[in-house]
């Protein structure tokens, strides 16, 4: 029944008024206003709260929120944190014990060395076999990138085109951290990051900071005669290390997530308007529409070259720019998809709106692949 979001970005703003800002605008979002002490309790998604593993992080976020004492807890599950935080609020609201709860995302990623941030984001993947042996995860999603051009061949122009759609989205929010667009030519001779995925194929670091505001049904129908209703919700987990996974070019856990989200759902894949994908990686993005059975596997790539998924296809993903220009605060993220499609399904998103959308589905994952979250949304 509200939703807020700050500014993504290399931002001067610490962790504590970035929680304040998004609490401030989800509560001033609130349609016939909303008195603080009516939230019941509060979920924080963070991976490390400024890249340092300050524990009680919730309580802070409570304070900032304006209601100190409020039952808080943090959620981690590295970038899926958010999707699994909306899910903890969903329970709690679903099961009756709740009335009403707060979600908060944040992440502050720029006030910490570079070599800092590699150990740090590092420690989401397996670090047997992979981050002590020097693979970041633009590596892992570069060996996943490589294998799938072997399966299905070339795929240098659909993962520019992730790139272009994604960046000329963003340009179009101004809550997103990149806001120009750019061309496949940019794209495809970026500088190279972890073959074959160059600068263009990488989710920025970002800091930021989203807030949702979760009720039961009859709940936020007393505060908004639009209330969004989340119709769907699904999870699932994988091996955390790669080479231990059924296969490369496929996340298990998004297709569990989606399994169960579409189980007891009103809506079909059919009939949803607008997809928000974990594009981290471009590849991501292509990998997201197989797992979650929107293309054929081979396909996404040829799906993505048509248009279909740009603003004013068939069906367009990540109007709000995605990871890939809106940015990826880590926490935030998960929270952040759930915001934009509250405000398209509210009809709020301006020059990004997606006409007429009443269903749209958000994908979260963990790291490579080793926790993913999926929601189903509709209006009306
Ligand atoms: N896409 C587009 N442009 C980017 C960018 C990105 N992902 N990252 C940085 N830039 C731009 C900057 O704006 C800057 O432009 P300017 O020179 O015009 O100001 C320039 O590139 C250099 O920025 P810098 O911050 O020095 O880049 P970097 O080389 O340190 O980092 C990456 C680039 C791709 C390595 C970094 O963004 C990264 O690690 N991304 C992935 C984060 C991640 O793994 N998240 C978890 C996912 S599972």
């Amino acid at each position: 029944m509200g939703a807020g979001h700050t500014r993504f970005g290399a931002l001067a703003e610490g962790p504590r008024r970035l929680v304040r800002d998004a609490v401030d605008k989800a509560v001033a979002s609130v349609d016939r206003g909303l008195e603080r002490d009516a939230i019941e309790e509060l979920y924080l998604s963070t991976l490390g709260f400024s890249g340092w593993q300050l524990g009680n992080a919730s309580a802070i976020a409570a304070e900032e929120a304006g209601r100190p004492g409020l039952p808080a807890v943090r959620v981690e599950n590295a970038c899926a944190s958010g999707g699994f935080a909306l899910r903890l609020a969903v329970d709690a609201v679903a099961s009756g014990r709740r009335d009403l709860v707060l979600v908060v995302g944040l992440e502050k990623m720029t006030d910490v060395t570079n070599a800092r941030r590699r150990y740090w984001l590092g420690v989401s993947g397996d670090t047997e076999w992979e981050r002590l042996a020097g693979l970041t995860f633009a590596g892992v999603y570069g060996l996943m990138a490589s294998r799938y051009e072997a399966e299905h061949g070339p795929v240098r122009d659909a993962l520019s085109a992730v790139a272009v759609k994604n960046h000329a989205n963003g340009a179009l929010n101004p809550n997103a951290h990149f806001q120009k667009p750019v061309t496949r030519e940019q794209a495809s001779s970026s500088p190279p990051v972890a073959a074959p995925l160059r600068l263009y194929d990488c989710c920025p670091v970002s800091d930021g900071a989203a807030a949702l505001l979760v009720a039961r049904p009859e709940v936020a129908r007393r505060f908004t005669d639009t209330p969004v209703y989340v119709v769907g919700s699904g999870a699932g987990s994988d091996h955390l290390a790669v080479q231990q996974r059924r296969f490369i070019t496929r996340l298990d856990a998004s297709r569990t997530a989606a399994e169960e989200a579409f189980r007891n759902a009103p809506v079909d894949r059919k009939s949803l308007d607008l997809l928000e994908l974990h594009d981290c990686f471009t590849i991501a993005e292509l990998l997201a529409l197989e797992d979650l059975g929107f293309s054929p596997r081979g396909g996404a790539g040829k799906m993505t070259l048509s248009g279909a998924t740009r603003l004013g296809g068939r069906l367009p993903v990540n109007p709000d720019g995605g990871l890939k220009a809106k940015g990826h605060p880590i926490g935030a993220t998960g929270v952040s998809q759930a915001y934009e499609v509250f405000l398209q399904l509210r009809g709020q998103a301006g020059a990004r709106q997606v006409g007429g959308a009443e269903h749209a589905l958000t994908h979260n994952v963990g790291g490579s692949g080793a926790t993913a979250a999926v929601h189903l949304f509709s209006v009306g």
